[in-house]
């Protein structure tokens, strides 16, 4: 049963940032929790085989905005999506028991602890790295999600011409984005492009670059003026 405290004690031992609980959830979203999260294993799924078409991930999903409509938009994908934060767990949930959604698998956890755990490399098409938490002060920088180390080891995993999208709305986070993504050893491409805040259509369909959609911390940096720093990362073919 998951209860206020297990995704804390699952991750004893383990360094992660991410929330895990805020306000406790409903009891129907402990039912889903409960039920439809083990079905929807990331992990069983992908060492068993189980998923079908092109493989997509995403780190953090939040609310689970981005991955509802990329999945509802590309039905041949399966989407894994990895989020730690358990009430944003539970509304994608009850979105994919209310939609009838086929194509997205849970990690509810820290992304290292999935990716420790796969079998196989080269296995995605698409990462998705959207609004990550900055951590803006200096003692806090070891705390960022992206760092030359974690960028090689996504890379580890993606398949040749796959890529990684990136967004950010702190500038301070994009230029240590770039700075670290400089150190890659990699055989990839990256391609920055800055959204400028004015130019930026806030809808809920919104679509960023072409390629992914709006987000709840999408929203909050733009009406706070922001503007969307976005990489694209591509990995060379036959790089490992
Ligand atoms: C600022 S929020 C952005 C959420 C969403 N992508 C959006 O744009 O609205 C960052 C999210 O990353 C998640 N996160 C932080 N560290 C993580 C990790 N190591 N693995 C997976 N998710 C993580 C947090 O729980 C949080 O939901």
């Amino acid at each position: 049963m998951v209860d206020n405290d297990i995704a804390t004690n699952r991750m004893r031992g383990n360094k992660s940032y991410a929330r895990r609980i805020g306000r406790s959830l409903t009891t129907y979203q402990r039912q889903l929790a409960d039920t439809v999260l083990s079905e929807l294993d990331a992990l069983y799924h992908l060492n068993n085989c189980k998923t079908f078409g092109k493989l997509a991930l995403e780190i953090g999903f939040g609310n689970g905005s981005n991955l509802l409509k990329l999945a509802q938009t590309h039905k041949d994908v399966t989407f894994i999506g990895c989020e730690p934060f358990i009430n944003g767990v539970a509304k994608l949930l009850k979105q994919i028991v209310e939609e009838g959604i086929k194509n997205i698998r849970i990690h509810a956890d820290d992304i290292k602890i999935l990716l420790a755990k796969i079998k196989r490399k080269k296995i995605f098409e698409d990462i998705y790295i959207l609004f990550p938490d900055p951590w803006p002060k200096k003692r806090h920088d070891k705390r960022r999600l992206i760092t030359q180390e974690f960028i090689e080891l996504l890379i580890s995993f993606l398949k040749d011409n796959g890529q990684i999208s990136v967004a950010t709305d702190d500038k301070g986070y994009a230029s240590w984005i770039k700075k670290e993504l400089g150190k890659s050893e990699s055989s990839v491409t990256v391609e920055y492009k800055l959204v400028e805040n004015s130019t930026i259509a806030c809808g809920e369909s919104s679509i960023i670059c072409g390629k992914f959609f709006m987000t709840k911390y999408a929203k909050r940096g733009i009406s706070n003026g922001q503007d969307i720093h976005v990489f694209f990362i591509r990995k060379l073919r036959c790089s490992d």
